[in-house]
C-alpha cells in the first residue's frame, strides 16, 4: 500500500462539512487547519488533522511538505467547452471594436466559425488540442472538468467529440466528466424544427445508447433555442436516463430558469438576466445555478448573475471558467475567485466553496471529489500563499505551486 503524508499546510481548507450541497451560512465555511496535515493511502484520503497528529502516525510514508502555504482540494470546473478546433481571435477584435456577440454571429463569426473548424477536424487533432488544454487547466488547479460537445451539430461531429472527451480522460490525469450539447447552434442549412429533431431522434439515442455523455444541456436563447424546443428535447434525454443542465437567460431573459425548474435540472447555468422570480423557481426544485462571470468579463458586458440574491435565496451556487473560444477563453478558476469577489461581491470563502465541493456535487461527485475528508480521492492542490484569501485576491497570475491528482503529483 502507497502511502503519502502532507505536512505542514500553512492552512489545509478541508471543505468539510455535510454530504450534500453547501447553501446559506454554510457557504462560507471551508474548514481551515492550520499547520494541517493528511494521509493518504492508494490515493485515498485516510486521516485529515494537524501536522503533528499526521506525523505522529505517518511511519513508512512518503512526506510532502508543503512548506507552510495553502492545500486546496483541486478545483471542479462544472461548465467547460473544451473540445474544439482554431481560436476566435477575429471575433475577439470585433468586440474590441465594439461590436456585441449577436453582431459578430450574424457577421459570419460566433459559434458557427468554431463548428466549421470543428468538423474539419480529424479525432487526432482534436485531441491533441484538448491535451494541451487540460494540461493549462491542470496549471491552474483544476482537477475535474465537465466538457460539453456542441461544436459538431452533426450526429457524426458531436459523436467524435464526445469520443474525443473519452479518449481524453484515459490518456491524462484529468478527470472530464461529459456532457452532450448538440442544441448549442441551430445548423445554418436546417429549419431549427428539423434540427430540433434531429437532436431527440438521432443524436440523443446514439449518444446514450453509448454511454458518451452524463449529462444533457441546450442553449436556451433568443435565435438559438426557444423554450419549446428545448423542452423537447431535455424531456427526451431526461428519459434516456440522462441529467440536464441548461444555458439560460444569458443574453436575454428568455424563462429558461422556469423551464429548468420544472424538468428538475441539475443546474442552471449562466442566469445573468435571471430576476427573483426565477431565482424562486431554481429554489423550489432545488436547482443548482452554475455562474459563469469569465464569459461576462470577456464579453465586455457589466450585467454579472445576482449572486447574493441567490446565496440570499438558499441556492447552493456553483462558479465554473466557462472555457470557450468565444465568450471566455480562460482556463483558470484563480480568475473567476477574483471575479467572483469583485463583480459579484462573493467572500472568497463563498467562492472557494462553489468552486470545489457545490460543484462536485452539481457533477453528482459530491461523495468522491471537492473536499478533503477521509475516503474522498486525494486530488489537492498546493498553492504558493499562506491564506486562502489570496487566490482571490492577487490576480492574473498563477500561485500554483504543485497539483496531486489520486495521490500522485501531476504538477510540480
Ligand atoms: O456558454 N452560450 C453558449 N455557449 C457558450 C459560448 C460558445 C461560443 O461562443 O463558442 C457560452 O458562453
Ligand atoms: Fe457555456
Amino acid at each position: 500500500m502507497r502511502s503519502l503524508a502532507v505536512l505542514h499546510a500553512s492552512q489545509l481548507i478541508t471543505l468539510a462539512g455535510p454530504r450534500r450541497p453547501r447553501v446559506g451560512d454554510e457557504i462560507s465555511a471551508v474548514g481551515i487547519i492550520r499547520d494541517g496535515g493528511m494521509l493518504i493511502r492508494d490515493g485515498k484520503i485516510d486521516i485529515v488533522g494537524s501536522s503533528d497528529e499526521i506525523e505522529k502516525i505517518a511511519r513508512g510514508a512518503e512526506i510532502v511538505d508543503a512548506g507552510v502555504r495553502v492545500v486546496l482540494p483541486g478545483f471542479v470546473d462544472a461548465h467547460t467547452h473544451l473540445v474544439f478546433a482554431g481560436n476566435r481571435l477575429d471575433d475577439f477584435e470585433r468586440r474590441a471594436r465594439g461590436k456585441t456577440y449577436e453582431q459578430i454571429a450574424e457577421a459570419g463569426g460566433g459559434i458557427w466559425s468554431t463548428v466549421e473548424k470543428t468538423c474539419a477536424a480529424n479525432e487526432a487533432d482534436l485531441l491533441s488540442r484538448a491535451k494541451k488544454r487540460a494540461h493549462w487547466f491542470l496549471k491552474c488547479g483544476t482537477t475535474t472538468v465537465e466538457a460539453k460537445s456542441g461544436y459538431g451539430l452533426t450526429v457524426n461531429d458531436e459523436l467524435k467529440i464526445l469520443r474525443v472527451m473519452r479518449q481524453l480522460t484515459q490518456e491524462i490525469p484529468l478527470e472530464i466528466v461529459p456532457t452532450f450539447l448538440g442544441a448549442h447552434a441551430i445548423p445554418r442549412d436546417t429549419p431549427p424544427n428539423e434540427y430540433v429533431d434531429r437532436v431527440t431522434n438521432e443524436m440523443l439515442p446514439r449518444v446514450a445508447s453509448e454511454k458518451l455523455a452524463e449529462f444533457c444541456d441546450v442553449f436556451c436563447e433568443r435565435g438559438y433555442f426557444d423554450i419549446e424546443q428545448s423542452r423537447k428535447i431535455l424531456t427526451a434525454a431526461k428519459k434516456l436516463g440522462l441529467k440536464l443542465r441548461m444555458h439560460v437567460d444569458q443574453l436575454s431573459k428568455s424563462g429558461g430558469a422556469k423551464l429548468a425548474a420544472e424538468l428538475k435540472a441539475t443546474t442552471a447555468d449562466h442566469l445573468e438576466k435571471t430576476d427573483e422570480q426565477g431565482i424562486a423557481a431554481l429554489k423550489s426544485a432545488e436547482v443548482q445555478p452554475v455562474l459563469l462571470p469569465g464569459s461576462v468579463y470577456a464579453l465586455g458586458s457589466k450585467s454579472f448573475p445576482r449572486a447574493r440574491e441567490m446565496i440570499g435565496a438558499g441556492l447552493a451556487v456553483v462558479i465554473a471558467t466557462d472555457f470557450n473560444p468565444g465568450s471566455s477563453p480562460t482556463v483558470s478558476m484563480p480568475m473567476i475567485l477574483s471575479l467572483a469577489c469583485t463583480q459579484m461581491r462573493m467572500s472568497p470563502a463563498e467562492a472557494i466553496t462553489a468552486s470545489t465541493i457545490n460543484a462536485a456535487y452539481s457533477l453528482s461527485r459530491g461523495d468522491k471529489i471537492g473536499s478533503l475528508e477521509p475516503g474522498k480521492l486525494a486530488n489537492f492542490v498546493v498553492f504558493d500563499c499562506e491564506d486562502y484569501r489570496e487566490l482571490a485576491y492577487w490576480f492574473g497570475f498563477p500561485q500554483t505551486h504543485s497539483v496531486y491528482v489520486r495521490g500522485e503529483p501531476v504538477i510540480r
